[in-house]
């Protein structure tokens, strides 16, 4: 698992260390989980970005649970897919000496925080709850820092998911496309018809979706995680990424013009509306479709994403918790202990549109989820980590490739060769391998 490179940590240590509210290597390990004393009052602050109808109703599984151990869950909620804001307001708070008690804070980001010291050790509940046999060995690699667990898992999204309008696709005898060939005879065959091949949003995290898509499809893990894990100044360089940036310009041809800066939610209800045919995004859109009252297969499909079918591009959903001066530690311990129950693992994913962390199959699943299930149980050869949702690299990193992305997309000026290049430099410049 990729860690941020030791200077960053030194810089952003220093410049934390600087604040007198914080309590660094506060997180040498506490007494062990203990249940909240029933009755006894208490609430945990939780900053999160699960703003849309599904996602709430999926995170009242655990609020549910918390109340019924008399702990009230206090919500910070910024609105952003993929966490855009939350993430800053996240690092201003952290700054300001004010951090929340539990974060939804997904991905390498964890090993920033808990090198210096900011994150409680769950070490005890993963012990007594069996965690690392019980979860996937990918989900518990990422939750662990040199030898603790820092996080609490909920489930994991699939990033390759390909949605479909199912009333367009029988109107016109569509099949879901398997290759970007067929992809681009499905464009073809709309043309003229008023419906949008893909609908698509401008925001710089969806382009980047695409574009990581693509990069899956184009060579598979192996390559993908030289690109954003290793951030291999050479891969860059190499001529499969100028194919996948060629590919990533000509989908704009399949797009509503001019594609807005639309929250995924707008996009994805364009594609139930009939406006569009095609939406490419993480499987929470299939918790949505649902929350909705629109089931799997009667009103939309699913499918991998062109050229991804074998692999699985993923984001686990996790809860990380503050140490802070330890006064909330038994409550955090029990929000850890619910997270991983088999009752919330399974009601939770089946509202959000992910599987749960386990790797026993939950028999409640539905078609895509199976599917899902199925991919990411091959193991570490078929899984590539999402670089949008913090699963690949470090905040700085992903934020510099993502904007650039958008800038290249947005900017027709912008060759496919200069973006080659800028990629190619963040990555030499950014890169734990200096050496590429
Ligand atoms: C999170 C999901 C969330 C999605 C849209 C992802 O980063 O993992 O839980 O539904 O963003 O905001």
């Amino acid at each position: 698992m990729a860690r941020i490179g030791p200077a960053l940590v030194r810089g952003a240590a220093a410049c934390l260390l600087a604040l007198p509210l914080l309590a660094p290597q506060a997180r040498a390990a506490g007494p062990s989980a203990a249940p909240v004393p029933s009755g006894a009052p208490g609430s945990l602050q939780v900053l999160h970005w699960w703003t849309s109808d599904s996602e709430r109703q999926a995170i009242n599984v655990v609020v549910n649970q918390l109340a019924r151990q008399d702990i009230q869950w206090r919500d910070i909620s910024i609105p952003g897919g993929a966490g855009m804001g939350a993430g800053k307001v996240l690092k201003s708070m952290v700054l300001a000496g004010r951090a929340p008690e539990v974060t939804q804070l997904n991905g390498v980001i964890f090993g920033e925080w808990a090198d210096l010291g900011l994150l409680l050790e769950l070490d005890n509940v993963a012990v007594q709850g069996n965690w690392e046999k019980q979860m996937f060995p990918a989900v518990w690699s990422l939750l662990n820092n040199r030898g603790h667990v820092v996080a609490a898992p909920l489930g994991i999204h699939r990033v390759n998911t390909l949605f479909y309008n199912v009333a367009i696709f029988k109107r016109y005898g569509l099949t879901p496309p398997r290759t970007w060939e067929e992809f681009d005879k499905i464009v073809q065959l709309l043309r003229g018809t008023g419906i949008v091949p893909l609908a698509q949003s401008a925001e710089a995290w969806q382009i980047a979706t695409l574009f990581e898509n693509l990069a899956l499809a184009e060579s598979g893990p192996a390559y993908y995680r030289r690109l954003f894990v290793d951030m291999s100044p050479s891969a860059y360089l190499d001529a499969r990424m100028l194919h996948i940036l060629k590919r990533l310009r000509s989908l704009a041809g399949a797009m509503a013009q001019p594609v807005r800066e639309r929250p995924w939610t707008e996009v994805a209800r364009s594609m139930v509306n009939g406006e569009a045919a095609m939406f490419i995004m993480g499987d929470w859109a299939k918790g949505e479709f649902n929350a909705w009252g629109l089931t799997v297969d009667q009103q939309f499909g699913c499918a991998p994403v062109p050229g991804t079918g074998d692999y699985h591009l993923y984001s686990t959903d996790t809860l990380a918790m503050f140490a802070d001066n330890y006064s909330h530690q038994a409550m955090q311990e029990t929000l850890a202990q619910i997270t991983m129950s088999a009752a919330v693992q399974s009601d939770y994913n089946k509202i959000k549109g992910s599987i749960p962390v386990l790797r026993a199959q939950d028999p409640h699943m539905d078609r895509c989820a199976r599917d899902s299930w199925r991919a990411f149980s091959k193991g570490a050869s078929y899984q590539a980590p999402s670089l949008v949702h913090r699963m690949a690299t470090d905040e700085t990193t992903k934020d510099a490739i993502v904007a650039e992305v958008q800038r290249f997309f947005i900017d027709r000026q912008i060759t496919e060769e200069q973006t080659q290049k800028r990629l190619a430099a963040i990555a030499r410049t950014l890169s734990r391998n200096r050496n590429d």
